[in-house]
């Protein structure tokens, strides 16, 4: 299955999301990066982050730009076009013939281009026909972020697996707790999960644990959406 893991954003969590749902998955996991910004030769990327918390899962990247812009964008600053969707759909396929799951991970938000061409990662799940995992989020303004990727996501005719909150942060304030009861209603989508603050500093072993907590039975876990503002059970944040 090739599951592709977009953003409301940038830094909503989607390298965080990727590990958990690597993390959860119990088989073979490759996950692949198409472009990688803000990084140079030597330096981690946000796959490399993924084989940090997760060993043994497969990662593969396929290009890099050292300015931390959007992929188009920075590759147009050292003389690059960026990455074709169909070059990151060829990728992903090949992946997914040696591993039981690949997790594409976008850059910033879903609809950022990857190309000078303007493909985005939308397009990669287009060229896969693969679901779009929805990373969002937690506290005020992911109602609107969220409804409008969801419909973005629609609008193409693309399936969406549902959405997950990458940090609900140190304190859950009133609107993360109503967000989390809310989220489902207003994106039409299930919420598959919520990170706790500190899940990526984890050791890979506590991470594995925080993942099975955060992550809805769908995505190998065991968490439960909440219903009701009030019910919501928000967990401790991870202690380092
Ligand atoms: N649950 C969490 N608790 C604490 N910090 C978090 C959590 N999730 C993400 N972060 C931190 O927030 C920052 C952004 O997260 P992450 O890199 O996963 O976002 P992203 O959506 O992948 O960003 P990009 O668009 O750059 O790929 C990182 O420094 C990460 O360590
Ligand atoms: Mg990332």
């Amino acid at each position: 299955m090739i599951l592709v893991v977009a953003g409301t954003g940038t830094g909503v969590g989607k390298t965080a999301v990727t590990a958990a749902v690597a993390a959860a998955h119990r088989g073979r996991t490759a996950v692949l990066k198409p472009a990688q910004t803000g990084a140079v030769p030597g330096e981690a990327g946000d796959a490399d982050e993924v084989a940090h918390l997760v060993p043994g899962t497969a990662v593969c990247e396929l290009a890099r730009y050292p300015d931390p812009l959007a992929p188009a964008t920075a590759a147009r600053r050292v003389g690059r076009a960026g990455v074709r969707a169909a070059d990151a759909a060829d990728a992903a396929r090949a992946l997914a013939r040696e591993n039981d799951l690949v997790l594409v991970e976008g850059a910033g938000g879903l609809l950022v281009r990857l190309h000078a061409a303007g493909d985005t990662l939308a397009d990669v799940a287009a060229e896969l026909g693969a679901p779009v995992l929805l990373v969002v989020r937690a506290g005020l303004g992911t109602l609107n972020d969220t409804a409008l990727a969801a419909e973005a996501v629609a609008a193409r005719g693309l399936a969406c697996a549902g959405t997950v909150i990458g940090n609900l942060g140190v304190r859950p304030d009133l609107a993360v707790r109503c967000n989390l009861a809310d989220l489902p209603e207003v994106s039409g989508l299930p919420l598959l999960g919520a990170l706790p603050e500190g899940a990526p500093a984890c050791r890979p072993r506590a991470f594995a644990e925080v993942a099975q907590a955060a992550l809805a039975p769908p995505l190998g876990g065991r968490w439960r959406a909440p219903r009701r503002p009030g019910r919501v059970p928000v967990p401790e944040p991870v202690v380092r």
